[in-house]
This record gives C-alpha cells, sequence and structure tokens, in this order.
C-alpha cells in the first residue's frame, strides 16, 4: 500500500495508512522487546541528512535501520558537498544511485518535496520549519497506548504553532481525536493549516479549535502536550519568545485543569522552568520518555513499509 512513497507530510497519509504504520510499529516494538529478529533491511542503506542537530531523530533512525540489519549513513553540511553549495536536485539524484531511502531534516519544507521529486527512492522527512511528521505518528502512538481509544478525547498543544503542532493537528483530524492549540497571536498555526484541518476533521468526526487562553484550552484535556518556544533556527528571537510565551507553559496549575488521567507530552528536547515545569517532566502525568522510546518503532516501521513486501 505505501513501498516506493515517500512520507513528507502527515496530509498526504490517509486515516488507514496511520493505523497500518501504527499496527506495524506496535509490532515491530514487540518483536524489540523480545528479541525476535526483523531484518527487513540486509544489504539495505538508508542515506540520513542533517541540516539542523538531533539527537532523537539521528539515533533512533540510525539505531532503527541497524537492528532491521541495515546500515545508515550520517550525512552533514559540514563534511558533504551540500554545505559548499551543491544544489538539492544533484545530491538527489545521485544518492538515488547509492542508497535504498533518504531521511532528511532541513529548514524549508521545499527543499524537501524538491529532493523527493528528484530522488527516485523513498525520503522521510525528519523535521522541517513546516512540519516533523514522525514525531507526531510516535505521539500518536503513544497516546493509544496509555489511553486507549482516542475518538472524541481531547489534545491541547500549548505552545508555538508551528512544526510539531501543525503535523499533530492533522494527525488528530484523521485519526478522529479532537485538538485544541493554544498560542500567543502572531504564533497560531497558518489559517490555510487550520483551515485544512478542519475539512478534514469534518469526515473523521472530530473538532480542530484555537484557543488563545492556555487555561480554557486545558479544560478536560486528556493530552496536554508542548515544544519549545523558541524552534531550531529561531535562537536569535529567544528573548523575546520567553517573553511572548510566559504564560504557555505545563505546569501543575495548567495540569489542574485536565483529566484527571491526562498525560503530558513533549517531543523533547525540553527547556524546563520554560514551556514545562522539571516538576511535570518526572510527575506520574508524564509519557515524555515512552513518547521518545516510540520514535525508533514508528520510524522502523515507516521504513519497512516505504521500502520493502515485508508481511508480519
Ligand atoms: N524530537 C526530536 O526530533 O528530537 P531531536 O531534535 O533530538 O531529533
Ligand atoms: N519545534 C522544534 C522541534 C524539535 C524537535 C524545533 O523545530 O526545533
Amino acid at each position: 500500500m505505501m513501498k516506493g512513497k515517500d512520507l513528507l507530510t502527515i496530509e498526504q497519509l490517509s486515516a488507514q495508512e496511520i493505523d497500518l504504520i501504527l499496527q506495524k510499529a506496535s509490532a515491530l516494538k514487540k518483536f524489540q522487546k523480545e528479541g525476535i529478529s526483523h531484518k527487513f533491511m540486509e544489504g539495505k542503506n538508508l542515506a540520513m541528512i542533517f541540516h539542523k542537530a538531533s539527537t532523537r531523530t539521528r539515533v533512533s533512525f540510525e539505531a532503527g535501520f541497524s537492528q532491521m540489519g541495515g546500515h545508515a549513513l550520517y550525512l552533514d553540511s559540514a563534511s558533504t558537498q551540500m554545505g559548499r553549495g551543491e544544489p538539492i536536485k544533484d545530491t538527489a539524484r545521485v544518492l538515488s544511485r547509492y542508497v535504498d531511502a533518504v531521511m532528511i531534516r532541513t529548514f524549508s519544507q521545499e527543499s524537501v518535496e524538491e529532493f523527493a521529486h528528484y530522488c527516485d527512492k523513498p525520503v522521510i522527512n525528519g523535521l522541517t520549519d513546516y512540519a516533523h511528521p514522525c514525531q507526531a505518528l510516535a505521539d500518536i502512538m503513544t497516546a493509544y497506548e496509555k489511553l486507549g481509544e482516542l475518538k472524541n478525547k481531547k489534545f491541547v498543544f500549548i505552545g508555538d504553532g508551528n512544526n510539531v503542532a501543525n503535523s499533530l493537528i492533522f494527525t488528530c483530524a484523521k485519526i478522529g481525536m479532537n485538538i485544541t492549540v493554544s498560542a500567543p497571536a502572531g504564533y497560531q498555526p497558518d489559517d490555510k493549516i487550520i483551515f485544512s484541518a478542519k475539512e478534514i476533521a469534518k469526515k473523521s468526526g472530530s473538532k480542530v479549535e484555537i484557543e488563545i487562553d492556555p487555561f480554557k484550552a486545558a479544560l478536560n484535556a486528556n493530552v496536554l502536550y508542548t515544544d519549545v518556544w523558541a524552534s531550531m533556527g529561531q535562537e536569535s528571537e529567544r528573548e523575546k519568545r520567553i517573553n511572548d510565551f510566559k504564560k504557555y507553559k505545563i505546569d501543575e496549575t495548567l495540569l489542574d485543569k485536565a483529566d484527571k488521567d491526562c498525560i503530558v507530552m513533549h517531543c523533547l528536547p525540553a527547556h524546563r522552568g520554560e514551556e514545562i515545569e522539571d516538576n511535570v517532566m518526572e510527575g506520574k502525568h508524564s509519557a515524555i520518555f515512552d513518547e521518545a522510546e516510540n520514535r525508533l518503532h514508528v520510524q522502523k516501521a515507516i521504513m519497512v513499509l516505504l521500502m520493502t513486501d515485508a508481511e508480519f
């Protein structure tokens, strides 16, 4: 169903494909935990292009590919010709001839789309300024594990309406989970994204809402989620953002508004004392480290589905 395709955004996935990725991710998680061999990538190579820093994405793709018997190559700007201006379309065509798939983390979504256009192997978006689809899929996998059925449950995103929020909005809309985003004026997701997600949500029967007041947004939340106030590439805006976002943090006061069994999530890395308090990260509602683990399993599932006919 997905072999040979790219994974560049959540928008391109059907609800059935999201479900399939999560099913395969759970199976691969079980294989991993029980030491069951799952060497679906023997003889295959994965190129991993990073134009931004990473801990989770790099290690989970590299370790995951190696656990499946393949070899992953880390490519950054500093040590490749990309950093010296070699055009994307040339790099894409050359790598296509060497490797079986490419994961790319960069700034603009257009660069990833251009790369995928010129690359005739599956391309996976490992984060752009616009989207972080692998993160959103791991997040939803975690929410299912902790909360069971998510239809009609409430996902609340507190903070900057950029890449992670965008991918979560579309994931929730597709799977039928209600999502409310609470961000200050000027930092809310683009109107086009909200309009398009609302159209999708009409079909799945869910709601997509913006609520400027974080305390109203958090009422009865089943998931409380946040991300850093200044993303990679926005370091120069840090001081202004600390001021603009100061009310948009997950602390005990906000947690009190949520459902008593709510889970707290964060894509990481976190800035304790800014968007999330240390006692919440370390507290009983936190699903943050299980969420980070699920990056591994979800990405392995994505690669198996895009690159193989494996049945399991
Ligand atoms: N959440 C996430 O993508 O983490 P890294 O930036 O460490 O890859
Ligand atoms: N919004 C953050 C996510 C990091 C995983 C960033 O883009 O830096």
